[in-house]
């Protein structure tokens, strides 16, 4: 399973996705509160603000939830769970109007109560908000659950494990050894004897205890036989609904990027490990800056993430990369750069675009004579060359689709005996395929690229410099798309006329700023290189550099 980070609505993105394919799907949706992210980021997909957006109230928030939700439940394994963050606005709408219709209120597993914040700023008017609502859900009955326990705090380990025999084996606690209810085990040890209900464990395991020194014995035989549990065995306290001991992400945390509404990653180490296990699929539908995808890597689940937004994409991306992890993770966004398509190893692009075009790639490599797939039995052929795709290799092709098993049904049929796929096509290449049609009757199909996948050029960046009146430097970023975020490195190691330059050099003071002129001030003398990384509309990226002093 590939990891992915998609852009998207994701409820597109997840009509796409098979059923019955996901463990875990935890989802941070807009709030029917939240104003604040919607302006801050302020890219093409959260440019709409609250009052349009949910103009028709709360009945249109659930309903746009609601659609959503019940992709989440198609794609849940039978033994999923789901844990949707919410707040005071609207937890109760989402929980009778959403999740018990949905899940079923016989799946309900538990209303998680986290305290994000200390803050009483409005105490003395009203009872302060203090905590967001998680509702867990699961699909079934039969679900994956990990219980969970929090570290001991030294205060309770200190008044809870208060014996100590002085054998080395460290302080214990007392636990009950007779039954809860009636029905337990009834039998005299040593002459001590249970209550009514009996003991809980039979003779033999009370007599494996006694050996392995676990029993205690008070000293008087008209009080209750106890168990000895040692502190260097507990794994912890067991955790309940209440998470008052996660942390808000603050200013100063390290893990602080920036993302407006970031959850912190304890939160989701705590969810991603009760309701999951290693190799599953955790999906999180409103990823933000990647707080699932991060965790859930570092616990050796997979992660499929969406966001509508290019700078929740963008940040995701930086913020796993920035964490070591690199390679593991493919960027599914609407647009691919054409540089990038035409610069990949020929086979490897073949086999790509021969999936994404939904035909089976030819393993083997076969050279230019053979075909690089087979999709509704006839041969696809793909080149990706810079130079466009003549009269001669469209008569080459059609020598290996004459030689296809169906190429007579095909034809009679008026059916394509062939696809063809390259950036570009000649006129000679296109005329040929006519000539072919009208002739014979034989249909080759021309496939563009883009028509498989969105292609778009990169941004064209430039940088323009000025001296201002104190003595700085201005540096204006000047591009004829249109530009999302820039982000600045004024200490590149390398020169502008040396290329490529290299995006892992790129070590930027200044992140996504929205915009593109900065002033800077340089202490020293000497060569500068200020270079600025720019991300456009279709999520394309590119950098320029400018270098001057001596
Ligand atoms: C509350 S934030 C999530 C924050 C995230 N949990 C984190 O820790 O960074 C909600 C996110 O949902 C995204 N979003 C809003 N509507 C969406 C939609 N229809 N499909 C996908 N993402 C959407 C927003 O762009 C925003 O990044």
């Amino acid at each position: 399973m590939q990891n992915k980070i998609i852009l998207g609505d994701c409820l597109e993105v997840m009509k796409k996705m098979p059923a019955e394919s996901i463990a875990l799907i935890y989802l941070d949706p807009p709030f029917f509160s939240n104003r604040n992210y919607e302006i801050i980021w302020g890219d093409a997909g959260e440019i709409r603000s609250f009052e349009d957006r949910w103009s028709g109230g709360i009945d249109q928030y659930i309903n746009w939830l609601y659609d959503r939700v019940k992709e989440m439940h198609r794609l849940l394994k039978p033994t999923g769970s789901i844990y949707l963050h919410c707040d005071w606005h609207a937890d109760a709408y989402i929980r009778v109007m959403i999740l018990d219709k949905e899940f079923g209120y016989e799946n309900f597993r538990g209303h998680i109560i986290w305290k994000r914040t200390n803050a009483h700023n409005d105490a003395k008017k009203k009872l302060a908000v203090l905590t967001d609502t998680i509702w867990y859900y699961s699909k079934s009955n039969n679900f994956s659950f990990n219980p969970i326990y929090s570290e001991l705090t030294e205060k309770y380990s200190c008044n809870f494990y208060k014996y100590d025999d002085m054998d080395g084996k460290g302080k214990y606690s007392l636990g009950d050894l007779t039954n809860t209810r009636p029905g337990g085990y009834n039998y005299e040890y040593k002459g001590y004897l249970p209550n009514a209900n009996g003991w809980r464990c039979p003779f033999e395991t009370m007599q494996k205890w006694d050996a392995d020194n676990k029993i205690y014995f008070p000293k008087s035989q008209h009080q209750r036989l106890r168990i000895k549990r040692y502190l260097s065995e507990t794994k912890g306290q067991l955790i309940g609904n209440d998470w008052i001991d996660i942390q808000n992400v603050q200013g100063t945390s390290i893990e602080k990027i920036g993302y407006p509404t970031q959850k912190p990653l304890a939160l989701l180490e705590r969810i991603i490990k009760a309701s999951s296990n290693e190799g599953d699929v955790v999906l999180d539908p409103f990823m933000g800056g990647g707080t699932t995808m991060l965790m859930a890597n570092n616990l050796q689940r997979n992660f499929i993430g969406i966001d509508q937004s290019i700078a929740a994409l963008d940040v995701t991306d930086k913020r796993l990369q920035a964490n070591g992890i690199f390679t593991n993770y493919e960027i599914e966004k609407h647009y691919f750069a054409e540089e990038d398509l035409r610069a990949m190893d020929p086979f490897e692009f073949e086999t790509w675009i021969v999936g994404k075009f939904g035909g089976t790639p030819n393993e083997k490599q076969r050279g230019d004579h053979g075909s690089d797939g087979m999709k509704d039995d006839v041969p696809i052929q793909v080149k990706s060359w810079k130079n466009k795709i003549g009269r001669v290799e469209i008569q080459k092709f059609f020598s290996v689709c004459h030689a296809g098993r169906k190429f007579k049904e095909k034809q009679e049929n008026g059916l394509p005996v062939g696809y063809f796929i390259a950036f570009d096509f000649a006129k000679e290449a296109v005329q040929e395929m006519a000539r072919l049609k009208n002739e014979d009757g034989i249909l080759i199909e021309r496939v563009l690229v883009s028509e498989i996948v969105d292609v778009a050029k990169r941004p064209v960046v430039r940088i323009d410099c000025s001296k201002t009146l104190d003595g700085k430097y201005e540096f204006r970023a000047v591009s004829d798309s249109v530009i999302i975020n820039y982000s600045w490195d004024f200490n590149y190691p390398i020169p502008a006329h040396k290329f490529p330059q290299e995006v892992g050099k790129f070590n930027p003071s200044v992140l996504y700023d929205k915009n593109g002129v900065r002033v800077h001030n340089f202490a020293e003398g000497g060569v500068h290189n200020v270079a600025v990384r720019v991300v456009d509309d279709k999520y394309l990226e590119n950098m320029a550099v400018y270098s001057f002093g001596e």
